[in-house]
């Protein structure tokens, strides 16, 4: 896979993309990730990349020159785009399983109070990471991009997001390591049985219980959509 971010601000994905998975994805090929500063793509001298509001109103809106420019040199037939916006459809895991199986992403990071309208005519997914509002688009594209690498084949272990929370609109099932008592809380004994099958039992069991407490919500929509 190869993404390409468009954002105003680079330095903040240099930490961020050169650690743990996602490092370890693009040594291993899995994924080409570029950063681009898209003012590199302003044409005139000032490399304006924002302006007032036509009609009067607070803030800067972000122009469209840049990022068409940016856009069209990147784009090719199989690149998917997506705008980061608060005003996108809400993400989630079902949704970076499907952006997983692209060929090339092409992320634009919003930013100030706006962005002209016309950008959006560019864009496939207009795609936000939750119900507030953050100074730009640049936090949600780590966030976009880090769900969808681990996803990608040969990045982590297939088996370790099969079982990840949301995979199947259920929450993760608890997990213990050693010390087998830890200040009086004891692992349960189930997991030191070696049973597999009556393991994987009590971990479904988990899985429901622990939905149901913590997120209704999610139990709800799993019942309605599988007809429980
Ligand atoms: N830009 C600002 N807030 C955002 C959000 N919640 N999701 C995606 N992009 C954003």
């Amino acid at each position: 896979m190869k993404i390409d971010v468009l954002t105003l601000f680079p330095d903040m994905f240099l930490e961020v993309f050169e650690h743990s998975i996602i490092k370890k994805a693009q040594s291993l090929k899995k994924v080409e990730i570029q950063v681009h500063n898209f003012r590199d793509y302003a044409f005139d001298k000032h490399q304006q990349v924002d302006d007032y509001q036509v009609g009067g109103g607070p803030g800067m809106v972000l122009k469209p020159e840049p990022i068409y420019l940016a856009v069209e040199a990147l784009r090719k037939l199989e690149t998917k785009v997506i705008l980061l916006t608060p005003q996108g459809q809400l993400y989630d895991q079902k949704r970076a399983y499907d952006l997983a199986k692209e060929k090339h992403l092409i992320i634009i990071c919003g930013h100030y109070e706006g962005f002209d309208e016309r950008i959006l005519d560019l864009v496939d997914y207009e795609i936000s990471i939750g119900d507030y509002v953050l100074t730009g688009g640049e936090i949600p594209a780590m966030v976009l991009v880090d769900s969808v690498v681990r996803l990608l084949p040969g990045v982590i272990q297939e088996e370790s997001h099969l079982t990840d929370s949301f995979t199947d609109g259920l929450l993760d099932y608890p997990v213990y390591t050693k010390p087998i008592d830890f200040r009086g809380m004891k692992v349960p004994e189930i997991l030191l049985s070696g049973h597999h099958q009556k393991i994987a039992t009590w971990r479904r069991e988990k899985q429901i219980e622990k939905t149901k407490q913590k997120r209704p919500d999610l139990w709800e929509k799993r019942r309605i959509d599988e007809k429980i």
